[in-house]
């Protein structure tokens, strides 16, 4: 019996930027995932403070783990493996994570898997809810006592694996976050082409830095979206970015300088209202999004000219969670006929380790362990 004959049980740890988070997940289902955020300590910087941020890691690391294994009443000796985010992010903060997942791995004596953030992002669709369809609790025994291996039926853990159909992959992922944008071309798991990504800032970083200028918090997306709803996002017109270059790279600083320019022209006429606000809000909501709709539309385009045949858009990334963009992208989307996967809750499009997991266990079927 070879070890990836069964779903690993795998820890998994994410600590890149503002969030200490731990999962236990069995394949792709997810039987804890716990996130201890940060938020209330960056808000009054506006923006998320190194030094702070490793020490409520190192604080909260600990207790995220233990609760994520009380949750999913697992002991260490059961686990498969342990995985931890390697990068991108920021370096003190993973830091805290990847030296505490490296003591576990040599005190448990596991293997640890190292995983990339945006691999985990663009995953992050897969991630499947622990439901009565998956006998959590027979695999879980099985997998302790290798002899009741015949009790184990066929639909007791549907597509743990994932056969992926020629209908899913290639699939494209659009990976928006605070930190990333980037259209991702999945030709297998693992084997991934970056077709385009951000020169500058991210969707959410140009969200979250005009959020600000509108004095909307920290951080500024979702609270963005909800103002949004109130405002006419044809009020002002923003320039769309990059449209004379062939590729398909994003770039939002034009967009942000733009921003700034108005809010102080509107701030020098004392026009800067609730009312200017919303507006401000859904129309420089509705530019990112415009800017993100032109750039896909363009690349599928390419798809059908090159004969490239995808099925499905998996959208991941903070940014994901917002309503307005996902409207955006069908509409776009319903043209070439394909589908748009998004992760199965809102949670799940921020930072979170259950990702972490289920990138790790798809390494882990490769034996892609850190030596
Ligand atoms: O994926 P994530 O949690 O962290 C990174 O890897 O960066 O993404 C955080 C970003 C922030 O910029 C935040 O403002 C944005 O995602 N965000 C949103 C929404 N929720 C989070 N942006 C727009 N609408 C939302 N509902
Ligand atoms: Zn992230």
């Amino acid at each position: 019996m070879k070890h990836s004959d069964y779903p690993p049980l795998i820890l998994s740890i994410d600590t890149s930027c503002d969030e200490t988070s731990g999962a236990i997940t069995l394949g792709r289902v997810i039987l804890a995932n716990v996130v201890a955020s940060q938020i209330q300590i960056h808000k009054k910087y506006g923006g998320v403070f190194p030094t702070l941020a490793k020490r409520a890691h190192q604080k909260n690391i600990e207790p995220v783990v233990n609760s994520c294994l009380k949750k999913a009443r697992i002991k260490p000796n059961q686990l498969d493996a342990i995985a931890v985010t390697q990068g991108p992010g920021l370096a003190p903060a993973l830091e805290v994570g990847i030296k505490y997942a490296i003591n576990l791995a040599e005190k448990w004596d596991k293997p640890l898997i190292a995983i990339n953030h945006i691999e985990a992002h663009a995953l992050s669709t897969l991630v499947k809810r622990n439901s009565r369809q998956y006998k959590t609790k027979k695999m879980l025994t099985i997998k302790k006592n290798k002899k009741r291996q015949k009790e184990l039926k066929s639909n007791d853990f549907p597509n743990w694996r994932t056969n992926f159909t020629n209908q899913e992959l290639p699939a494209l992922a659009l990976v928006v976050s605070g930190g990333h944008s980037e259209f991702i071309l999945i030709k297998k798991i693992g084997d991934y082409s970056i077709l385009g990504q951000t020169i500058d800032d991210a969707a959410g970083e140009a969200l979250d830095k005009v959020g600000r200028m509108l004095n909307l918090g920290y951080p500024a997306g979702p609270v963005v979206e909800k103002v949004a709803k109130n405002g006419n996002e044809k009020q002002f017109k923003f320039p769309l970015p990059m449209t004379t270059k062939k590729n398909f790279n994003l770039s939002y600083s034009g967009l942000k300088t733009s921003a700034h320019r108005l809010i102080k022209r509107l701030e020098e006429e004392n026009k800067i209202n609730q009312h200017t606000i919303f507006d401000l809000a859904a129309s420089f909501q509705y530019a990112v999004f415009r800017h993100i709709g032109y750039k896909l539309d363009k690349l599928l385009q390419h798809f059908d000219d090159q004969n490239e045949m995808i099925d499905q858009l998996w959208l991941g990334g903070g940014v994901a969670s917002n309503i307005a963009l996902r409207k955006h992208l069908r509409q776009i989307l319903k043209k070439y006929h394909i589908k748009l996967n998004v992760p199965f809750a809102k949670h799940l499009c921020g930072d979170n380790a259950a990702m972490i997991g289920i990138a790790a266990s798809f390494h882990y079927q490769k034996n892609n362990f850190v030596q």
